[in-house]
């Protein structure tokens, strides 16, 4: 038999079980991190294991470093959230991995450790699309949660509009055509020399700004698309602050980063509203790093409730990455019967529709 079929018949034996224990891995940029998920929504563990301040020095994230750092990690990462758990090696039904997009380096690291544990514990392997981790966050703190549903995910690497109209079955409705979300907001904190990562640090000082000082463009793109492009922001951002330096001008800081990010969050919002408008849907959901971004929450939260949709999102730590999105989003296939090949690979691009 092969190592499918074999696996194919465990995860009938495995259905018949009360409690189904995903150990789950994500390794695709800077964050080490390990869960064992029960039942897809109960988190026992998830160890996160940061490598942000090897990474700080250089202003951004090293691909290299962060492939060495996730090998020196790995084993410790995956025992402590076995021994958080309270569980051992002999009570896990599954292995869940994120196997793109990403760093390819980074996430060969957390790929080959997943395939190799499902290998020797002869455990079914899934592998996961980090953006459906991300989506599935919110079912790990919204225990009511069930599609069909919107979702706006915006993260360092993806502004995505989903349509997630069932278990793992995702229409994309809008995308970034140029710089995601995130990446604008680490882009302008290091114009603005406010270090790495950036959207907190520009997040903490657009609190001291007024929005309305700089009227920076909004791209909304062709009549009624939901993709999204951020680099004209960036680049308008960027050639402000030097129009002020050439002509001697002083320049308030947290005006220009309060300007930009309501620049930014004025185009999330209006897009990811019109996007339940456009399919119907009546709840909302947010995920990705800059959903910890409070603003964005809250006018998110104002223009749904006034718009008479259910509104959710995940706690911070949660919203960044982790692996507890991943066994929750690999629990999903693994009950809806996708299994991966032990020849699974890590890619660093990766559509979600076509998955
Ligand atoms: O999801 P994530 O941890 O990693 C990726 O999959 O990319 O997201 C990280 C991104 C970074 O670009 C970071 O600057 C941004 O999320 N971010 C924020 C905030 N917290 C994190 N952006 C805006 N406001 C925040 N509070
Ligand atoms: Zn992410």
């Amino acid at each position: 038999m092969s190592y499918i079929e074999e696996m194919a018949c465990k995860v009938n034996e495995i259905m018949e079980k009360k409690s189904i224990k995903v150990l789950s891995i994500e390794t695709s940029c800077d964050e080490t991190s390990c869960a064992v998920v029960e039942n897809g929504r109960n988190v026992l563990s998830n160890i996160i294991s940061s490598q942000v301040d090897f990474h700080r020095k250089f202003g951004g994230v090293v691909p290299e470093v962060a492939s060495r750092k996730h090998v020196e990690l790995i084993d410790y990462v995956v025992d402590d959230a076995l021994s958080e758990a309270g569980v051992g090696f002999e009570d896990i039904d599954a292995v869940a991995v994120t196997h793109g997009p990403g760093l390819v380096g980074a996430l060969l690291v957390g790929v080959s450790h997943a395939k190799a544990l499902a290998f020797a514990l002869k455990l079914p392997l899934v592998g996961v699309h980090h953006i459906e981790g991300h989506i599935c966050a919110n079912y790990i703190e919204h225990k009511t949660l069930e599609p069909p549903y919107i979702t706006l995910v915006a993260s360092g690497g993806h502004s995505h509009l989903v349509h997630v109209k069932g278990y793992g079955k995702y229409e994309i409705l809008g995308r970034t055509r140029d710089d995601a979300a995130g990446e604008a907001f680490d882009k302008v904190a290091r114009a603005l020399d406010l270090g790495y990562p950036g959207g907190p640090l520009v997040e903490a000082l657009a609190r001291e700004g007024d929005p309305r000082a700089i009227d920076f463009p909004r791209t909304y793109l062709e009549d009624g698309s939901l993709d999204f492009s951020f680099s004209g922001l960036k680049t308008a951002v960027l050639n402000y602050l030097n129009t002020c330096l050439q002509k001697g001008e002083s320049v308030n800081r947290a005006d220009v980063a309060a300007s930009f990010q309501q620049a930014v969050l004025d185009v999330l919002v209006d897009k990811t509203v019109a996007a339940a408008r456009k399919t119907g849907q009546r709840v909302v959901t947010l995920a990705g790093g800059v959903a910890s971004n409070g603003r964005l929450r809250e006018e998110l939260r104002q223009r749904c409730t006034a718009a008479g949709y259910e509104f959710m999102y995940p706690s911070g730590i949660l919203c960044t990455d982790n692996a507890a999105m991943i066994g929750c989003a690999g629990y999903y296939r693994l009950i809806t019967g996708t299994i991966s090949p032990l020849s699974l690979n890590a890619a660093a691009s990766m559509e979600m529709d076509s998955y």
